[in-house]
């Protein structure tokens, strides 16, 4: 079975794991104990790790237009495909908007907003209103990337268990047994 680009794969794997840590990171801070601070430890790396993704988003796109994807297998139906598309096309966004609403949203206070303790990442300078708006979009965003992962990880399944045919051969994982299909 034909595979996505190494580069291609690193970048899948390298954000899916900055990704899960920022839902994870988001969703969960409020459980995180504070009394040494460390929330607010969580919460840099999240915002950190966050403007990265904006970057390696970036930096995938471009990739994936000098190396374009393997072809579907072939025994793929055209509502498959169709799926496919739309689930890897909302991922793209969502791997934008979201850290995007995060640095708007960083506007509805005036701490600064360092990047790794490296240096500060300017602000947008909006209105609280905008600010209140993006915080709203960021959570509900981060709920349609958390419904995002779900389908992606039910579609390999029924490939899996359904097709016989493993896909995670395609971005890099096992060898060999690619595909009883393909
Ligand atoms: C792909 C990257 C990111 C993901 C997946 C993500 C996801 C999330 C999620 C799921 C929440 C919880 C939302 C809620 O329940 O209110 C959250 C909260 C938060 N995020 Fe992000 N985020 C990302 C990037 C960023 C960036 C770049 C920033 C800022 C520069 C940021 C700043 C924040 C802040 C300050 C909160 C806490 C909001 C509150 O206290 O209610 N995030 N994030
Ligand atoms: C936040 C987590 C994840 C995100 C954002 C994500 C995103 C994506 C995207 C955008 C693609 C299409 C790549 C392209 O055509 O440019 C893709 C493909 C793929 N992903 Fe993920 N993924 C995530 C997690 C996972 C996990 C946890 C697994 C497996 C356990 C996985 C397995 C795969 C596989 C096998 C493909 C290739 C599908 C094919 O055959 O075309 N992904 N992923």
């Amino acid at each position: 079975m034909s595979r996505y680009s190494k580069g291609a794969i690193i970048l899948h794997w390298v954000m899916a794991v900055m990704i899960i840590g920022n839902l994870a990171g988001g969703f969960l801070h409020d459980f995180v104990p504070n009394d040494a601070g460390q929330r607010s430890l969580v919460m840099g790396l999240h915002k950190s790790f966050g403007l990265t993704i904006i970057g390696l988003t970036l930096v995938r796109l471009g990739w994936r237009i000098a190396n374009p994807p393997p072809a579907f297998p072939h025994y793929f139906t055209g509502g498959e495909r169709l799926l496919a598309r739309a689930a890897h096309g909302a991922f793209y966004l969502a791997m934008l908007a979201i850290p995007l609403s995060g640095w708007v949203m960083a506007d509805r206070n005036t701490r600064p907003l360092p990047f790794f303790g490296l240096f500060e990442v300017p602000k947008f300078g909006v209105d609280k209103g905008i600010a209140d708006a993006a915080h709203e979009l960021h959570e509900i965003l981060g709920w349609a990337m958390l419904a995002l992962i779900a389908l992606h990880l039910l579609g390999l399944l029924k490939h899996l268990l359904l097709d016989r045919d493993n896909l995670l051969v395609r971005m890099g994982l096992g060898k060999g047994r690619a595909a009883a299909r393909a």
